[in-house]
């Protein structure tokens, strides 16, 4: 399933598709300015995507994942995750999520942080299984709907992520 599949940065010219693939995926999406500002914001951190190959009428211009990190000093804080509704439970988020945790713990991350609605059980799920583990919480961080945020860290990147 991988060699069908290209890893890279995100492109100058893929905010529209983002912000479209966004809005299939989150019920508050991020606005395609915010996701430019990350595109063109690079390093320390990225806009990691997964792309279909050679299939060029693909939805999302072919992109099938994506996630968003910032590097702070030691701390990895990821900030966007999401997969195409037709590619999910295939392992993509678990693959791109441990491939970004592995390339920020090169770039010197010892931790990892993000935030989560407390009812999306699938991404806790995910979070918990790539080895985060819940360490607060953050009242009424969401909207649309209004909700509060779980906060999850993972300790020890260096040396424990899958
Ligand atoms: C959450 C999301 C990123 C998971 O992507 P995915 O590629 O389908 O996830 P994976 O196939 O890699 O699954 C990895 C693990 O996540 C959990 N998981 C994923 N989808 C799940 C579901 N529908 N129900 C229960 N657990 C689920 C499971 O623990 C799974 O491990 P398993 O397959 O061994 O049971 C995807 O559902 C999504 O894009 N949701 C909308 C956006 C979102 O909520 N992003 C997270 C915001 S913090």
């Amino acid at each position: 399933m991988r060699s069908a599949l290209s890893l890279e940065r995100a492109r100058a010219e893929d905010p529209p598709l983002l912000a479209a693939l966004e809005a299939a995926c989150h019920s508050h999406p991020w606005a395609e300015s915010q996701l430019r500002e990350e595109v063109s914001y690079g390093s320390p951190g990225a806009v990691l995507v997964l792309r279909g190959r050679g299939q060029p009428r693909e939805t999302w211009g072919g992109i099938r994942a994506y996630c968003v990190y910032r590097l702070i000093v030691d701390e990895m804080h990821i900030l966007n995750v999401a997969v195409a509704p037709a590619w999910r439970r295939q392992g993509l988020a678990r693959w791109l999520l441990g491939f970004a945790m592995r390339k920020a713990a090169r770039e010197g991350a010892s931790r990892a942080f993000l935030e989560v609605r407390e009812s999306n059980r699938e991404a806790l799920s995910l979070y918990e299984g790539l080895g985060f583990v819940r360490v607060g919480a953050r009242r009424g961080y969401y909207s649309e709907p209004l909700e509060d945020a779980v906060l999850l860290a993972h300790e020890g990147l260096a040396s424990g992520q899958p």
